[in-house]
């Protein structure tokens, strides 16, 4: 495993590799979501490169970024357990600084217009911006076959593949299934936020997706009815408050009034203080 922060290290090594290249973009704080996705480059490329970078420019001025866990000696020890001294592929991790990725005096940024202004967009104005520039910056500076992404945070994918598209980056988009603890709750750096109540109510996002879910196994096609399905399952837990619920077209993230093809129900909840999201494909 190497790790490297500089530009000129990266590029030093990056020329090395021999084969194809997988990029895994995270931010750290590692969990087996995040391991999944390794598993899989590693899985499909001869060399993987994690990026750790805790990205400033898509946090709201209400989200607190000093807040963002951070650990990275234990995530540097969780990726080396993955790739052993003995294995033949090769490990970059690299973790940039905010002066690297931002150098003074910084003005140029990603933009997807349509798909960042609804769900996640609407309610975390500029995210969508932040992301999609430093994905951009990211695909630059590491130049991978393929990139892996979780289907936790759907909108971030669907906003990815159409700038890969839109900018031709020479590479592929791979999403990756949404990991989750043994009662459905998806892994996510936020659970750790949430009281003992609060992470038994938490379940609740699962549920209400699988309610909404078994109601289109048995032909409801209605859009309405899904969102309403997935409104009362999220109402009957005192302790959960509902910010979204959406049934939308998977790639134009358009809301349905029928489903038809490919579908995507999703949410945004808050447990106390801890907004949890989630989704379920439909299709
Ligand atoms: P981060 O939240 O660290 O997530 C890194 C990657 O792990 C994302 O692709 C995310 O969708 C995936 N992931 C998170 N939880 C998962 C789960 N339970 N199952 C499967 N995959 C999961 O997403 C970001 O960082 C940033 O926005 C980033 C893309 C790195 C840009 O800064």
């Amino acid at each position: 495993m190497d790790v490297v922060s500089s530009l000129s290290d990266l590029k030093t090594v990056r020329l090395s590799l021999d084969g194809t290249v997988g990029l895994v973009p995270t931010m750290g704080y590692l969990h087996e979501g995040h391991l999944s996705l390794v598993s899989r480059a590693k899985a499909e490329n001869k060399n993987v490169i994690v990026s750790i970078f805790v990205n400033p420019t898509q946090f709201g001025a209400n989200e607190d970024l000093s807040k963002y866990p951070r650990d990275l000696e234990r995530d540097l020890n969780l990726l080396s357990s993955l790739f052993p001294p003995s294995s033949e592929q090769k490990l970059v991790v690299w973790t940039p600084s905010d002066e690297i990725m931002y150098p003074h005096g910084y003005q140029t940024w990603v933009e997807v217009e349509a798909l960042t202004k609804v769900l996640e967009g609407s309610m975390r104005p500029g995210h969508f911006r932040g992301v999609t520039t430093i994905v951009a910056k990211l695909f630059n500076a590491t130049q991978p076959d393929k990139a892996y992404f979780g289907q936790k945070d759907a909108q971030q994918v669907a906003v990815i593949r159409r700038m890969a598209v839109d900018l031709n980056f020479p590479l592929e988009v791979i999403v990756c299934p949404t990991q989750r603890e043994a009662d459905g709750l998806a892994l996510s750096s936020r659970n750790k936020y949430l009281n003992e109540a609060e992470r038994k109510a938490a379940t609740v996002l699962f549920r209400s997706l699988s309610a909404a879910k078994e109601l289109y196994e048995k032909g409801e096609r209605d859009g309405e009815n899904l969102r309403r399905k997935m409104k009362e399952v999220l109402e009957g837990e005192p302790l959960a408050q509902m910010q979204y619920v959406s049934c939308t077209d998977y790639d134009t993230l358009e809301e349905l009034d029928v489903v038809k093809g490919k579908a995507l129900l999703s949410m945004a909840v808050f447990l106390g203080k801890t907004r949890l999201i989630d989704n379920f494909i439909l299709g």
